[in-house]
């Protein structure tokens, strides 16, 4: 059953009586309160071992695999974020559905929804329950595998600081790094750098075009205090890494370039790719579809002989293993044969009932 369907009962008809204060009887179809409860009990030992590992951030309720396609709920920490993205969630039903989270977690969580069905992606009502309370738009703290990670509700960007479905690659991350050199691409909020400075890495590279996400990863950083300082460049992916790889930086239709930062020609232990699905720029365009060779094969050059290059694809359309074959197919092409290549899939709080996750992430043994 679609959320459409699931959420045809929510609204309350005329003949319903409200009592002040209205939250204290939250209305949600029973449908999707016992697809949120099938959900919480179906992670309960995953959460009993997150919690032990020091991580608060995880999805509750995976909607498109759980019953509710278009919706989403994470805990950040002491935020509870409730993502719509098909169509608005009624006030009764965000109410009920949080405070059915609260009474599983046993704990109180300050509600952020964030409706991305619409034109601007932000719901902004006059109603206090869809602006959230000052308290919940505040700078929080968020815990993964023992780390503090920055969490903030809203922002000038539209997905949340830290992408959950990547947990397992920063663990992964996090225990493979000790004395190496590692190259984050399309750092973002550079969740993967913190894992690999905390993993005890000997230098940490965070490369992004976007000021603000950078700007994040340096708060990340910082509120990290005990780890190795991490280095943060500002960049477009195709100059920089063309450059780290000894590779020419053509001109596009013969026009003019804009500006971008000088690097010297240089190998990482270990590299991290991680592109997002479409993006174009003056450099050239990411295109997770049509054209990985692009993005990958500079970065294979960037990487050291016995070295691991971690590659990930997040398009749901493309097929594990024809891209498996297309990184591997590449790799012998260049001369940088993979000698082992393993699959890290995300944890269960991404369920796929087909075994087929969109995030799919490949570790190269070069
Ligand atoms: C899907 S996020 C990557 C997630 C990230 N790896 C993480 O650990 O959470 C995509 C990132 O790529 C950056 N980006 C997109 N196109 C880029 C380009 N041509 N050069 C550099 N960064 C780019 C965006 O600014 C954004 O931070």
């Amino acid at each position: 059953m679609g959320f459409a369907a699931l959420c045809t009962n929510l609204r309350p008809g005329p003949f319903v009586k409200l009592r002040a204060p209205f939250y204290e009887t939250p209305r949600m179809s029973s449908d999707l309160l016992q697809a949120l409860r099938a959900a919480l009990d179906a992670r309960k030992p995953l959460l009993a071992e997150l919690h032990t590992q020091g991580t608060d951030c995880y999805r509750l309720f995976h909607g498109s695999q759980e019953g509710a396609p278009g919706l989403t709920v994470d805990r950040y920490g002491p935020q509870l974020m409730v993502q719509s993205f098909h169509q608005v969630l009624e006030r009764d039903s965000l109410l009920a559905l949080a405070s059915a989270v609260e009474a599983f977690l046993g704990e109180k969580l300050l509600l952020v929804y964030n409706d991305r069905s619409q034109g601007n992606s932000r719901i902004d009502r006059s109603d206090p329950v869809y602006q959230a309370d000052a308290a919940a738009l505040e700078d929080l703290t968020g815990h993964e595998w023992g780390l503090n990670y920055r969490v903030r509700g809203r922002h000038p960007g539209q997905d949340p600081l830290l992408f959950l479905d990547l947990r397992n690659a920063r663990g992964w991350v996090k225990d493979n790094s000790a004395g190496k050199s590692v190259l984050n691409l399309f750092a973002y909020t550079c969740g993967i750098g913190l894992c690999a400075a905390a993993g005890g890495a000997s230098e940490v590279w965070n490369l992004d075009f976007a000021e603000g996400n950078l700007a994040v990863g340096r708060e990340n950083g910082a509120l990290n205090p005990q780890l190795a300082p991490m280095q943060f460049i500002q960049s477009d992916y195709f100059p920089a890494i063309r450059q780290l790889a000894g590779l020419p930086i053509a001109r596009r239709h013969g026009q003019k370039l804009p500006s971008y930062p000088r690097l010297q020609q240089r190998q990482f232990d270990l590299v991290f790719l991680d592109p997002p699905a479409w993006a174009k720029s003056a450099f050239g365009t990411v295109d997770l579809l049509r054209d990985y060779q692009s993005l990958l094969k500079p970065a294979l050059l960037a990487t050291a002989d016995g070295g691991v290059l971690v590659c990930n694809n997040n398009l749901a359309k493309v097929d594990i293993e024809d891209w498996r074959e297309q990184v591997l197919r590449c790799a012998s092409k260049l001369g940088r044969p993979v000698r082992d290549c393993l699959q890290l899939p995300p944890a269960g709080d991404f369920p796929s009932s087909d075994g087929r996750p969109p995030l799919k992430t490949l570790v190269l043994q070069l």
